[in-house]
């Protein structure tokens, strides 16, 4: 947008041509109504992401929803649909000295971890360490994997979810 004085140069230009005998002062008046208008459009489009997040926290209700959809396929049959677990003690190995799927919905360790770190367990798996959870960085995308965590982080109370923020939470942009 042209904030030039000279703005008054054409203004009295059209002023000249018009039979209606507007004055500068009107042109201009109609040119600040005009930046209002543009500037208070601007702001709203800022403030609109955060429209859609849920109160307090990180993601949107569009990630829950779409994260909701990719744990049934691709995490449920191991961490239980609700991320509840596959149910026994998570603490306790299993014969193979591996451990059971812990559960995620914020009951056993997983807000131990930042953002950062729970996206890597999602996308490289346990079983570099040992583990048995396998990778998902080839079949999910980095906002899939995003909304598989906005999900299973949707289960947790407002206390776990704060516990999280104070161990350091969202440690990466968003
Ligand atoms: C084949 C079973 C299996 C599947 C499928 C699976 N996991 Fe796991 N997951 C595990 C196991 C077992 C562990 C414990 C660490 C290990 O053995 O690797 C684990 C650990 C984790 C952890 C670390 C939890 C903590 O408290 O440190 C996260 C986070 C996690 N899984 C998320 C997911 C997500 C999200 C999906 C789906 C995209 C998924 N897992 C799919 C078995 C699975």
């Amino acid at each position: 947008m042209n904030l030039d004085p000279s703005v008054g140069e054409s203004g009295r230009l059209a002023d000249a041509a018009s039979p209606s005998g507007l004055g500068a002062p009107a042109v201009r008046h109609r040119l600040i109504a005009l930046l209002l208008v543009f500037g208070s459009t601007l702001a709203g489009c800022e403030r609109q992401p955060d429209a859609t997040k849920v109160p307090g926290r990180w993601y949107t209700t569009a990630e829950v929803g779409e994260g909701a959809r990719l744990f049934a396929e691709h995490c449920a049959a191991c961490h239980g649909a609700k991320a509840e677990g596959s149910g026994g003690d998570w603490r306790q190995t299993l014969p193979d000295g591996s451990y059971p799927p812990p559960p995620l919905n914020g009951s056993a360790h997983a807000w131990h971890h930042t953002l950062s770190v729970l996206r890597r367990s999602v996308a490289y798996g346990g079983i570099p360490l040992g583990g048995k959870m396998p990778p998902f960085g080839d079949n999910l995308s980095a906002e899939q994997i995003d909304a598989v965590i906005a999900y299973f982080q949707s289960q947790w109370d407002d206390k776990i979810y704060s516990a999280w923020e104070r161990r350091g939470g969202v440690d990466v942009e968003r």
